[in-house]
């Protein structure tokens, strides 16, 4: 691996190989998804917390200060809405000169497996993945389900992961699930796990948080799951404290419910 390859993922996983990463690219294909409608306002409290971010050029350019030195992982993929007729339809929707431009730690792209648009979406990836070779910049997969959660089991996820990994992609975000250790043992690249709609209990999340870090993974990116709670600070700090200080569950918890009556 070249220099500014590895430089860029030593940016994303701290010392210990562990990530936090804070998702908020929804928009690219949801528009004003709701806590993000001023993007700006919802994440630069969040901004000290997260190891990384994962948003859109757009978000970056027009709502994060340039002074910020968090890494972050741009949004590569894109050409749909919530009001198409498949949301699988993605082509790439960034040009490397630009993510470089942007001094990207990262670019994140789609892939839609067992879908009509699985094909593209893949040679999507490869043709990222080829560029990202060229100038030093690693590519996330998000083996994505769109609307269909139900098909986020492991025998699936494993599939999705491993054919990720397999065409290249340095990083694979996938969803957490029963058995996730397969996913985890079958992937020979790191994975982050994104967290999905908004779950009613916040314990419910440092739950899946603490399983998929116990079974593996190498991280979290998250988004729906902390910039939506009413105590969005308290959640990434717990969730700070499972993936980089090992804490328990209970332990995470009981810092989440201190933390939840002293921030917002
Ligand atoms: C959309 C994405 C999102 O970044 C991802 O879903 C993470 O956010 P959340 O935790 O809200 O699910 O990749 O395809």
């Amino acid at each position: 691996m070249d220099w500014g390859m590895k430089n860029r993922l030593q940016r994303i996983f701290k010392e210990d190989g562990k990530t936090v990463m804070l998702a908020l690219d929804h928009g690219y294909f949801l528009g004003p998804v709701s806590r993000l409608e001023d993007p700006r306002k919802t994440i630069e409290p969040l901004i000290p917390y997260a190891d990384a971010l994962m948003l859109t050029r757009g978000v970056l350019r027009n709502c994060i200060d340039p002074k910020f030195n968090t890494p972050f992982i741009l949004r590569a993929s894109g050409g749909n809405s919530v009001l198409g007729k498949d949301l699988s339809n993605e082509g790439i929707a960034l040009s490397f000169e630009d993510a470089i431009r942007l001094n990207a730690s990262a670019v994140a792209l789609s892939v839609y497996v067992g879908t009509d648009h699985e094909h593209q979406t893949l040679i999507n990836l490869t043709k990222l993945i080829d560029e990202g070779h060229r100038y030093g910049m690693p590519v996330l997969a998000v083996t994505a389900v769109g609307k269909e959660l139900e098909k986020r089991d492991s025998r699936y996820l494993s599939l999705a992961s491993r054919i990720a990994a397999e065409l290249g992609a340095n990083i694979v975000k996938t969803y957490y699930c029963e058995d996730f250790e397969k996913v985890v043992k079958s992937c020979f690249v790191p994975i982050v796990i994104a967290g999905g709609p908004k779950l009613k209990d916040e314990m419910d999340v440092l739950k899946m948080a603490y399983e998929a870090i116990a079974q593996g993974a190498s991280g979290v990116d998250m988004g729906r799951n902390i910039w939506q709670s009413r105590w969005p600070v308290a959640v990434i700090s717990a969730i700070r404290s499972i993936v980089h200080e090992k804490a328990s569950l209970k332990k995470a918890c009981s810092l989440f419910n201190s933390l939840k009556n002293k921030t917002k």
